[in-house]
């Protein structure tokens, strides 16, 4: 389990986050949806341990009931911006998380490489990421993120640059992966679709300051697939969205 207690995040002269807590199970799909602008990135990005300079921040991170630092290896994080090097392939920056952990190339390629082709990025392996489009940058990103096989998986509006139908792939492929090999992904998105239909659990956040203002179950995957079933709950958490948007 990996709890975040009392996180503040603060630029000179306001709170972007205030005590913020939150905690994750070891398995399942956590999304965190909010207006643009609450905080959902500076969260994911201070659970990183890679806030940008500038701001301050305090809380306490625990993996199973012991403080740990940040970095932590048992998180790993896809940024909102897919964060690729422009001057290493698509190879090896799908690869880097693996490599980074110590892994030998090789045997980092031999675990990526046949990911290529389902995420459609087959014969990319050696361009750079300026020669693919957004969405294609974005699957290098999610690629490089999720074969890392951490604990804890964040990813930070994953799926935001895809075209429809890859975006339920990339939606199928997670599922499927994850009841293959059961982890904690803590999903940032500002669809409802993706939140209701992928995640066993919705924290919605508040703006200024970020803050968590409801924290709600969501039925079972079977009933999940079922469109109109979630309906109501896609209308509470636009009612919850809309009188958390600052206008
Ligand atoms: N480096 C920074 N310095 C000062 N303020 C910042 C910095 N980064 C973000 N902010 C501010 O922090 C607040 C939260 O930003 P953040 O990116 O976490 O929001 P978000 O919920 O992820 O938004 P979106 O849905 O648009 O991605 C915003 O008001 C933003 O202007
Ligand atoms: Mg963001």
């Amino acid at each position: 389990m990996l709890e975040l207690r009392g996180l503040t995040v603060s630029a000179p002269g306001r709170d972007l986050v205030q005590d913020l807590s939150l905690s994750l199970p070891d398995q399942g799909i956590t999304a965190l949806i909010g207006p643009s602008g609450c905080g959902k990135t500076s969260v994911l990005k201070w659970l990183a341990g890679i806030l940008p300079v500038g701001l301050q921040a305090e809380g306490a991170l625990h993996l199973d009931g012991r403080p740990i630092p940040r970095p932590h290896p048992a998180l790993s994080y896809q940024p909102q911006s897919d964060a690729l090097f422009p001057w290493l392939t698509i190879a090896e920056n799908a690869t880097l998380g693996l490599r980074v952990a110590g892994m030998g190339k090789r045997e980092a390629q031999a675990k990526v490489v046949p990911l290529f082709d389902p995420f459609g990025l087959a014969g990319t392996e050696a361009l750079f990421p300026a020669e693919l489009s957004g969405g294609m940058r974005q699957r290098a990103a999610f690629l490089r993120t999720i074969v890392q096989d951490s604990r804890f998986v964040l990813l930070d509006e994953p799926f935001s640059a895809l075209d429809a139908v890859t975006r339920i792939r990339m939606q199928r492929w997670l599922t499927d992966r994850l009841r293959e090999r059961p982890r904690a992904v803590l999903m940032v998105t500002h669809d409802l679709h993706e939140a209701t239909g992928l995640a066993d659990r919705i924290l919605v956040m508040a703006a200024a300051p970020g803050r968590i203002v409801a924290d709600i179950p969501v039925p079972t995957p079977q009933v999940r697939r079922d469109e109109a079933a979630m309906a109501p709950l896609r209308e509470t958490l636009k009612s919850l969205l809309l009188e958390e948007t600052p206008t």
